[in-house]
């Protein structure tokens, strides 16, 4: 049976099913309409059973996630108060929605091959952490490995796909991020269709965030496998520049700039439900200027990239504080259309890239990747407008209306800088 075949034919719809009798009572349903092979049988069925992650991230997901600042020192305490944070930081207002834990939350296995989390610091296990967020109106995420292990060498999912997704949808998980290390010789497109598949069995949405790095080309097969999202790099960086040697000689870490370019050209496979993830934000984590740290967040805004914080929400500066809850720009990436913008110019250092919104504006950004301030113009042409047009221009930093301009606008960007704006005919 073909990924495709599997998806229209997965049982389930409308109300959550944790009741494992249900689930077994269904697929006795299922099976027969896909032996059958009837296409009027398979077609009604497909009707009425639509997989459970069928509308999942229809805009890319927004949240939070512990590896950018934290690494492995995750625990139950440091979760729930930086779900506390989301709400009382107006982050949750913004948008934001997911409070994810990243590798480490895991230990072992027991007897019956269980997954066991970590009893020291998550003395109340996983589904008392889900509910404690739930309890504040947002969603639950947690991280896995396709592979033997987890990149952190923790226990992975291979082998274990359905238990481990019984067990997520037990603990009330709305969000698997799944990594790819320790996989040997697995087939990337193969083994993230297989656990979608263990997760829709699970009879719970869950939103599947693929972490291949872009090796085996997601953005190709992720939608085809049910992927909500995938990884197109290696891992991001707290740095603005570009691919630097690790220490040890070996290639690459990721800054910004590195990341932003290997975007370019995915624009396509982007839309409602299936995201490029050039991933998460390293915004308020040190190492960037303020400056930059604007303009990493409007990059990954105009890309439509999932907006996933990485940092500590407890004691983030008012100028994090107002890049990370800027409610225009975060608009612009939750744009229903669906668009993932791209670069339109380029001239050296000089960029223009532009996203096209629902209404049929542009949301335009002129990024200035040189050490020195610069003028830029973004043409109406290069944002796909006639020549001709008159349109309003709105500073969606400044937040402020610029006025009305024909045929081209033009700003003065600082060094590592960005100006977005949206123009509006
Ligand atoms: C990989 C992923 C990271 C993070 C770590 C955890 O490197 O790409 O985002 O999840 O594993 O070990």
């Amino acid at each position: 049976m073909t990924v495709a075949q599997r998806r229209t034919c997965s049982p389930t719809n409308g109300p959550l099913r944790s009741d494992t009798t249900l689930r077994m009572n269904i697929r006795p349903a299922v099976a027969t309409c896909c032996l059958f092979g009837s296409i009027f049988a398979c077609a009604s069925s497909a009707q009425e059973m639509t997989s459970p992650s069928a509308n999942l991230a229809v805009t890319p997901p927004m949240g939070w996630n512990s590896w950018n600042k934290f690494g492995c020192n995750v625990s139950e305490d440091m979760i729930k108060s930086m779900a506390d944070a989301v709400v009382k930081s107006g982050m949750k207002d913004a948008g934001y929605e997911y409070v994810n834990i990243d590798d480490c939350w895991q230990v072992s296995r027991d007897a019956s091959a269980n997954i066991v989390p970590d009893p020291q610091r998550f003395p109340h296990g996983m589904k008392a952490v889900g509910d404690y967020i739930h309890s504040l109106g947002l969603k639950f995420g947690v991280y896995s490995d396709a592979g033997s292990k987890t990149c952190a060498g923790r226990p992975g999912g291979l082998g274990h796909e359905y238990q481990d997704a019984i067990q997520y949808a037990a603990w009330g998980v709305d969000y698997l991020k799944y990594d790819w290390c320790h996989t040997s010789t697995q087939d990337a497109k193969a083994s993230y269709a297989n656990i979608r598949a263990a997760l829709d069995a699970s009879g719970r949405p869950i939103v599947l965030s693929i972490c291949e790095w872009g090796t085996a080309k997601p953005w190709v097969w992720g939608k085809e496998v049910g992927g909500n999202l995938w990884r197109t790099t290696g891992d991001i960086t707290d740095r603005w520049g570009g691919k630097q040697k690790w220490p040890d000689g070996s290639c690459c870490s990721n800054g910004v700039l590195a990341i932003l370019d290997e975007q370019v050209g995915l624009q396509s496979y982007a839309g409602p439900g299936h995201w490029n993830d050039p991933d998460m934000l390293e915004v308020g984590n040190g190492h960037m200027t303020t400056t930059e740290n604007r303009s990493h967040f409007s990059l990954w805004a105009l890309m439509a990239a999932p907006l996933i914080a990485g940092n500590d929400l407890r004691s983030m500066t008012p100028e994090i504080h107002d890049i990370l809850t800027n409610k225009e720009v975060i608009a612009v990436d939750q744009d229903a259309l669906g668009i993932q913008g791209h670069r339109v110019a380029k001239n050296g250092d000089l960029e223009v890239w532009s996203k096209q919104l629902q209404d049929g504006s542009r949301a335009v950004i002129l990024l200035n990747r040189g050490s020195s301030e610069q003028q830029i113009t973004s043409t109406w042409e290069q944002i796909g407008y006639p020549t001709h047009l008159t349109a309003g221009v709105r500073d969606l930093w400044a937040h402020k209306d610029l006025g009305k301009f024909t045929r081209k606008f033009s700003a003065s960007v600082e060094s590592h800088g960005v100006v977005m704006v949206t123009v509006k005919p």
